[in-house]
């Protein structure tokens, strides 16, 4: 019979984070109206399908230029997304149209249109739980700012859940910088989002427009962070405009989280096998 102390049935004192496992799917930087998205995106939904997803983050940029017709194509991906799990998709910089006069009166009506109402979702399923956070702004092209009313909102929705659950945010912009890299912009008022996110214990923060995969725990990538929660940067899934180390590829991730661990997977397009398959893991333990 198992007792307490009987090390196959550890105590729950024993398993701060007992939880059912979970997989999250990340994809960004789809860039709809890009040459060859379209094709990317096919093998995108064969992998994401074969990997039977509790809950799929797509990180912004779905578009090459706010187009309606690049909305359009990025929905109908979305719906066939939306087949496989619930989706939390926030906007990117590309998301935002470049005319002026679209940007300053109302930055992201057509995302709201085509893609969600709301640009700062919310799911979880009492294990696992994601909050959208907007940084797209209507100053600036391709820079990003945390916001404090986003910030809040954000804090609100993750305070009320159970202790156990995997609390992740999904953002378009980077919280820290790529490591080897000394310039690359954070987002504005980076330092706040990350206490922000640090006050409500957050355990992982997915992004993504770099177009290069960075995986990462916060306290090694930003100063002033003593919480090792994960930073997740996501490559591009299906444009050809991936950089640096990711040159000319595509990328997205798998997260699977489990009571103790998260493993986190990153699966590359290859042109032999003409699919996605997995290149790289890490695993981390789950902040206290
Ligand atoms: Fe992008
Ligand atoms: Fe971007």
């Amino acid at each position: 019979m198992n007792t307490p102390s009987d090390p196959a049935r550890p105590t729950s004192h024993a398993r701060p984070h007992a939880t059912e496992r979970r997989r999250i799917v990340h994809v960004s930087d789809l860039h709809f109206g890009s040459e060859g998205v379209e094709e990317r995106a096919e093998a995108v939904l064969a992998t994401t399908a074969a990997l039977r997803p509790d809950v799929i983050a797509v990180s912004g940029d779905l578009t090459k230029r706010a187009r309606p017709e690049q909305f359009r194509a990025a929905r109908r991906f979305l719906d066939r997304l939306e087949a496989h799990a619930p989706v939390v998709v926030v906007p990117g910089n590309h998301d935002v149209p470049l005319q002026p006069f679209v940007r300053f009166r109302s930055r992201l009506a057509r995302y709201r249109r085509y893609v969600h109402p709301d640009p700062q979702p919310f799911f979880t399923d009492g294990h696992v739980a994601l909050a959208g956070l907007d940084t797209t702004r209507a100053f600036a092209i391709d820079g990003g700012r945390a916001r404090r009313a986003g910030l809040a909102r954000l804090a609100e929705r993750l305070a009320d859940l159970p202790t156990h659950a995997y609390r992740v945010v999904v953002a378009h912009h980077p919280f820290a910088r790529t490591p080897g890299l000394r310039l690359g912009a954070v987002v504005q008022r980076a330092d706040r989002a990350l206490a922000a996110f640090e006050a409500v214990a957050v355990d992982a923060v997915l992004w993504g427009h770099r177009h290069e995969t960075v995986v990462a725990p916060a306290d090694t990538l930003a100063r002033g962070v003593s919480r090792a929660f994960l930073l997740v940067q996501a490559g591009t899934a299906t444009t050809r405009r991936g950089r640096r180390s990711e040159r000319g590829q595509n990328t997205f991730m798998a997260l699977d989280v489990a009571a103790r661990d998260v493993t986190v997977t990153r699966l590359a397009y290859d042109d032999a096998a003409s699919g996605f398959a997995a290149d790289a893991t890490w695993t981390f333990a789950r902040p206290a």
